[in-house]
């Protein structure tokens, strides 16, 4: 998630890694720093805030030829000065930077403090570090002491590591997070993204999963995680660099919506026990038993993230058998509400630092209600207002429409709900493993449904003149179709209006004529011959419907010209699969209609006014 540059050259390192991390920023980070060697020594800059920041404090010409630079977006630990990448071992010879989650780090830093090593920050990352010196002590081998840690490693790397005891190489090497190696003169680069590399060079190799390779200036050499050879020919870069920040999608949105097989993945990662059906989640283990007493829960939120709470609220009231209440942050601050002992609020969002909720929060404080949070950015100020609470781990959101963020959110009120209902015990531990399992099913679902991107893009095509949609959707499915309408509103600029699809006989079928599409999301539960009704409806006042289901059956297909079929899943986790179809589709008619989709107009990624 975050943005890695190594050199080592003849050229000044400091600056080329620098320029580096500037090209890597666009994903919006939250530390920087740098570890350059020179005469057998490291010296390790850092500082909290942009790399333009780090620029200033790193000024002037240096002499070090090779180094490695960081940007940072936090998962472990605020970001702070301490927490920023490069991190050091005991000794300050071996540096290392690191983009991933390392999610058996606890166990590894008791390990390792037991040893006698001695940790200065909270990251998960500073443990390679030490595990590295630890080999190292007993190898004297950089390569082999990388290879060595890692074996002991669980969870995901892209990492650069150099010691001041070998000062010709860089080491890098990945696992899930992504790194290529760029081949100059006399000189070579490492970088986790092209855009970092493409100044200077556009020959580059690909480093796959548990490989790991040897920088010098001149040679490059690749081996997997089990010493064996690799040889593997150099790419020529030759697309631009805009292309490649968007990692050749046309739109930071489109880019978004296609990593949620990943980002679902990741919220899940290092969370769940399958054999006890259970999840566990470290910022809320002091707090589990109180969760799982409570008597209710209040879920603040504003937007997207409003929409993901309330889909909590089915899930939770479903399952853990815990009344919940979900309000809008701006509504709830000013409503003078009721808390009672027992009432637990969480706060959701996506930035960490929309003010409505912010204000929410407190005013719930104030109150004497402890308060939790679900966040994606790490050291935001609702993370660090917080009581306890979850990291989505997402990973930079860009695109102003949310789509990934609420993927991961709807995934960590899953884990929530699966830890509350198994303490709690609404639920089996046959039932704890079932929906286990079904999460680590859920990112091959959701790339089925990404595969059919064409087929949603034709709808757009049809429907891009459209004024109008209504969206309709029952259960937990409700609040996905008020988050397609949402999306579509924001990105299009066409009115768009959410139901539950039984409301709408009650007034918005007064609406409805051939100029009004209406898109259902009807999957093979239980309300799904009441929402064929409700099409019906439709249908018979000539108007048009485009359908979310499982597998369209006869009747579906007799009524439906437009099915979009998605994976089968548990209730409760789908709509994790049923938004994604909606967020293309918005996507695609966003687009044909020419709108600027990343950046719409009058929004803004995070809002600090009230
Ligand atoms: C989503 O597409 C929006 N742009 C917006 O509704 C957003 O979800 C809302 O402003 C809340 O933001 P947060 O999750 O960062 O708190
Ligand atoms: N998990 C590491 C940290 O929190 C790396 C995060 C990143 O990818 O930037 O520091």
């Amino acid at each position: 998630m975050c943005g890695i540059v190594g050199y080592i050259g003849d050229k000044d390192a400091c600056e080329i890694l620098v320029e580096g991390l500037k090209r890597l920023e666009y994903r919006g980070y939250d530390s920087a720093g740098v570890a350059l060697l020179a005469d057998s020594r490291i010296d390790v800059m850092k500082t909290p805030g942009k790399v333009a920041r780090l620029e200033k404090m790193v000024s002037g010409p240096r002499p070090a030829k090779v180094g490695i630079g960081h940007t940072r977006w936090a998962t472990h630990g605020e970001p702070n000065t301490v927490n920023a990448h490069p991190h050091t071992d005991c000794t300050g010879k071996i540096a290392i930077i690191h983009n991933g989650i390392i999610e058996n780090h606890s166990a590894l830093k008791t390990k390792l403090i037991s040893l006698g090593h001695k940790f200065r920050s909270q990251t998960d990352t500073e443990v390679i570090a030490h595990l590295i010196e630890e080999f190292y002590s007993r190898t004297s081998n950089l390569e082999v002491a990388v290879r060595l840690a890692l074996k002991d490693v669980d969870g995901t790397f892209g990492l650069v590591v150099m010691s001041a005891s070998e000062p010709d190489i860089l080491v890098a090497a990945r696992r899930g997070s992504p790194l290529l190696i760029g081949l100059g003169d006399s000189e070579n680069l490492i970088a986790s993204d092209a855009s970092a590399l493409i100044r200077h060079t556009r020959d580059v190799i690909y480093l796959h999963d548990n490989e790991i390779a040897v920088i010098s200036r001149k040679n490059v050499s690749l081996k997997n995680l089990d010493d064996e050879a690799i040889e593997r020919e150099a790419e020529h870069l030759t697309f631009d660099l805009e292309q490649i920040e968007k990692g050749g999608f046309d739109h930071f949105m489109l880019k978004e919506i296609n990593e949620q097989p990943e980002t679902v993945l990741n919220a899940f990662r290092g969370r769940l026990i399958d054999d006890e059906g259970i999840s566990k989640m470290g910022g809320l283990r002091d707090v589990e038993d109180k969760i799982a007493n409570a008597k209710r829960f209040v879920i603040l939120a504003c937007g997207t993230s409003w929409h993901a709470a309330l889909v909590g609220k089915y899930i939770l009231e479903q399952y853990a058998k815990i009344p919940v209440e979900v309000d809008y942050a701006s509504e709830f601050r000013y409503r003078n509400p009721v808390l009672l002992d027992g009432d637990i609020v969480w706060a959701i969002s996506q930035s960490g630092e929309t003010l409505d909720t912010l204000a929410a929060l407190r005013e719930a404080r104030g109150k004497g209600a402890p308060v939790y949070g679900i966040v994606n950015v790490v050291g935001s100020t609702i993370a660090r207002e917080t009581d306890a609470g979850v990291y989505i781990h997402a990973g930079p959101e860009i695109g102003v429409a949310s789509t990934k963020a609420f993927t991961s959110q709807l995934a960590v009120l899953n884990l929530i709900n699966l830890l509350v209902a198994r303490k709690r015990k609404t639920i089996s531990l046959e039932q704890g493993r079932e929906i286990v399992a079904e999460m680590h099913r859920l990112p091959e679902k959701i790339q089925k449904i990404l595969d059919q991107t064409d087929q949603i893009e034709a709808i757009a095509e049809e429907f891009k003149e459209s004024r109008n949609f209504l969206y309709l959707g029952r259960g937990v499915n409700f609040p996905v179709a008020l988050e397609g309408a949402l999306k579509l509103k924001e990105i299009s600029y066409i009115h768009a209006e959410g139901y539950p699809a039984a409301e709408m006989k009650h007034g918005p079928i007064a609406l409805i004529d051939e100029n009004m599409p209406a898109v259902f999301i009807a999957l093979g539960d239980s309300t799904y011959d009441k929402i064929l009704s409700n099409i019906q409806e439709v249908r018979a006042r000539k108007g048009n419907v485009i359908v979310i289901a499982n597998e369209a059956d006869g009747r579906l297909r007799e009524l439906a010209k437009h099915i979009i079929e998605i994976p089968k899943t548990l209730d409760i986790l789908s709509p994790i699969l049923s938004v994604i179809p909606l967020q293309l589709l918005s996507y695609y008619m966003a687009v044909k209609r020419g709108c600027n989709v990343d950046q719409p107009r009058n929004l803004a990624k995070s809002v600090t006014v009230e």
